[in-house]
């Protein structure tokens, strides 16, 4: 992650500062200035709290680069601190794809829905899917998200299916429970370029509560993908139906491990529905950090599912 990665996926500033400090790191001016205009455009606040600590870390180094931070640090002066319910868009890297999610990041919980940001589970799942691209897409597939908020792993699945040569073709069925969040992730979709219709992949956003609405071709797909849908035990009986009806499909499940209990019961579950699981994946807060701008408390583990 260079320094700009960090910046457009909102590393807490004083971080990104460090990063700077401990790197050494020197900017060419011609192209700060035009990431700043990018996070100027996206998030007002973050630009004018980065360029604070920036101005100071370059003062006192005696550095004449602050000269170049002056007057867009004067302009965003008046800029107050974001209301929760504000909008951002934040880049995401993986490997060698960058992700672009438009999202709140810090509305919890929202409509009575947790969709409106992108959780660490997702993160860890995409970085997976980055790391073993052969064990996600195949030819000719049907890919089935569930609980996918703001869309960034059915995002990412599309980057990587459009850059394997031999893979192209297939569908993708991105759902949620929540209809309010599908119109937020068709603009996501459109955000990445990722509905330019090239004829190979067919893309379809539907309302999926969990053993409550159906699917039509139910019976046809292949994998199912889904990150942090574990989130509370009252979750875990729907959660599990649903996926038992998909007979012959495989899935990758990335659950963060916030309450062990949780996850027994979704083990039990699975099992009482004849579901084979194992755990193919598992990532520590520390080694976490290494991957994502993100830090997190509880270890991530991924499950990978089959339905007989
Ligand atoms: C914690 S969020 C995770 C969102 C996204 N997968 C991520 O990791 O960023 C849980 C998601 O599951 C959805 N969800 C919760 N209960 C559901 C249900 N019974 N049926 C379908 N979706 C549900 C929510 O609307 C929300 O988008």
């Amino acid at each position: 992650m260079d320094v700009y990665d960090r910046i457009h996926a909102r590393q807490p500033v004083h971080e990104v500062v460090r990063f700077i400090s401990d790197n050494n790191i020197e900017f060419d001016e011609d192209e700060f200035l035009q990431q700043l205009d990018i996070v100027v455009h996206r998030n007002q606040y973050y630009a004018k709290q980065l360029l604070k600590q920036m101005i100071q870390h370059f003062e006192s180094r005696g550095s004449d680069f602050v000269e170049t931070m002056y007057e867009p640090y004067i302009n965003l002066l008046p800029v107050g601190a974001p209301d929760p319910q504000d909008s951002d868009i934040i880049q995401y890297r993986f490997d060698r794809y960058k992700v672009v999610i438009e999202e709140t990041p810090s509305l919890i919980c929202a409509q009575g829905t947790t969709g409106f940001r992108t959780w660490e589970a997702a993160l860890f799942l995409c970085h997976y899917m980055t790391q073993h691209p052969g064990l996600f897409v195949t030819h000719d597939s049907l890919m089935l998200e569930l609980g996918c908020g703001t869309g960034i792993i059915s995002i990412l699945y599309k980057m990587i299916k459009d850059s394997q040569g031999d893979c192209k073709a297939g569908t993708i069925i991105v759902t949620d429970g929540d209809s309010n969040l599908l119109q937020q992730v068709s603009t996501n979709f459109q955000l990445n370029g990722s509905l330019s219709n090239d004829g190979d992949v067919n893309i379809g956003f539907q309302r999926l509560r969990w053993n409550e609405d159906e699917l039509s071709n139910y019976n046809e797909i292949d994998l199912i993908l889904a990150a942090d849908v574990t989130y509370d035990t009252s979750v875990i009986p729907d959660l599990v139906k649903c996926l038992s009806q998909f007979k012959g499909a495989h899935g990758y499940i990335s659950c963060t491990e916030r309450n062990l209990d949780t996850l027994d019961a979704f083990e039990n579950e699975l099992t009482r529905n004849c579901i084979y699981f194992e755990i193919v994946s598992r990532i520590s807060p520390i080694s976490f950090k290494q991957i994502s701008e993100r830090d997190i408390s509880t270890s991530i583990r991924i499950y990978k599912i089959s339905i007989n």
